[in-house]
């Protein structure tokens, strides 16, 4: 066992090496978190490999070059949360005790949404749906409980997620049917009274679309006419080649930045692969699926040189918004460090190559990223 551990330790010790070399920025160049400074944070959302330090390359990357994590999954109400009266606390403290070693603002993620949501949430004891009173009540202690463990240690919290369509209606989910718009407020004042310090967000996709972007700015409105405390709209920003329209996009922040309303990039990733959607859509509709087809994966080997150009357009379109908005953008957090691990190689469709982050598939930062780090 001691020479299996001595190995071991070698194992790590090679390995750190690697990641060292992979990681340290050439002579002179910044880390991310270094190029940003004092423009806005540097997130990245982290899994459990990396939360548990299995990712031993992965975490020192991250450690090294953002100053913000939020869990990818972990804390989401089906793991964190399975079963009634049971929570699953092992990977969120592992993931925040991580963002504590290195010094970080960690974010998490998400309270109140309607997709990985455990089943028993909306459901009585006869297969019913619940009454408004007993969700209110769930709801409550779901958040009170999952906050309050994290007080002081976790910043700022997507308190409600996605919870408005594309166009401004709310997304009919068994929050909105059981308790009317009144969920949103709710789960806000729950997160406040849980820890009156932490920062409080909602966070959405195709936040470019007009009618989402109106509905959210009238959304804003009415929770500081109640007085309740919300600090940043997340812009989730799962981006494509063509999508979403940049201009669209800073219409979009000047809407949010008007009412008061701070805002970041919380969940960036640019899709390198053709559109499924037939409408081509910006969707992130986790629950929407596609089967697998050869055509829609035409980069197994590497993308062309004219797609990466225009992947790297997409990029500094996107970091550029951030950059002009900096005095209101609060983080730019990335969904994912490298590309093998993110899940736009299995969503909406499994098993295809994507290169949808800023680190490669050898854990190596990506030319167009060079210029920022210069
Ligand atoms: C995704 C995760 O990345 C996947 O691993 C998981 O299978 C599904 O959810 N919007 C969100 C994120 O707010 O929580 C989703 O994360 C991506 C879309």
């Amino acid at each position: 066992m001691r020479k299996l551990n001595f190995y071991y330790s070698l194992m790590l010790l090679a390995v750190g090496v690697m990641a060292a070399s992979c990681s340290a920025p050439q002579e002179k160049e910044k880390t991310l978190k270094e190029a940003f400074d004092g423009k806005f944070l540097m997130g990245c959302a982290i899994n459990v490999e990396q939360s548990s330090g299995r990712d031993v390359v992965g975490d020192s990357l991250i450690a090294l070059h953002f100053n913000s994590i939020v869990a990818e999954n972990c804390m989401k109400c089906e793991k964190i949360h399975p079963e009634e009266n049971v929570y699953f606390w092992d990977d969120a403290d592992r993931f925040v005790q991580f963002g504590e070693a290195h010094n970080m603002f960690i974010v998490g993620h998400c309270l109140i949404w309607h997709s990985q949501c455990a089943p028993w949430f909306f459901v009585d004891e006869k297969g019913g749906l619940v009454s408004a009173e007993v969700l209110k009540q769930r709801m409550k202690d779901h958040i009170s409980t999952i906050v309050g463990r994290y007080k002081g240690r976790i910043k700022g919290w997507d308190v409600v997620n996605e919870a408005i369509m594309d166009d401004g209606s709310y997304r009919d989910t068994y929050f909105y049917q059981i308790l009317g718009e009144e969920f949103i407020p709710f789960a806000f004042q729950c997160a406040h009274e849980a820890d009156p310090d932490a920062e409080l967000y909602l966070n959405d996709y195709s936040m470019a679309k007009p009618g989402k972007r109106e509905a959210y700015v009238k959304l804003i409105g009415q929770l500081k006419e109640k007085g309740i405390r919300l600090d940043a709209i997340g812009i989730q920003a799962h981006a494509g080649m063509d999508y979403p329209d940049l201009q669209e996009m800073e219409q979009s922040i000047q809407a949010f930045i008007a009412t008061g309303t701070d805002v970041m990039f919380t969940e960036l990733d640019i899709n390198a692969l053709p559109n499924v959607f037939e409408d081509g859509h910006e969707n992130a509709a986790v629950e929407e699926r596609f089967e697998y087809e050869q055509r829609m994966n035409p980069y197994v080997e590497g993308m062309t040189e004219e797609a990466q150009r225009l992947w790297d357009s997409r990029v500094d379109g996107m970091l550029g918004l951030a950059l002009k908005y900096h005095e209101h953008f609060r983080r730019v957090c990335v969904w994912g460090l490298c590309d093998q691990q993110s899940w736009l190689n299995d969503w909406p469709m499994p098993g295809r190559t994507n290169y949808p982050l800023l680190f490669d598939r050898n854990y190596q930062l990506k030319p167009v990223m060079k210029k920022y780090v210069k």
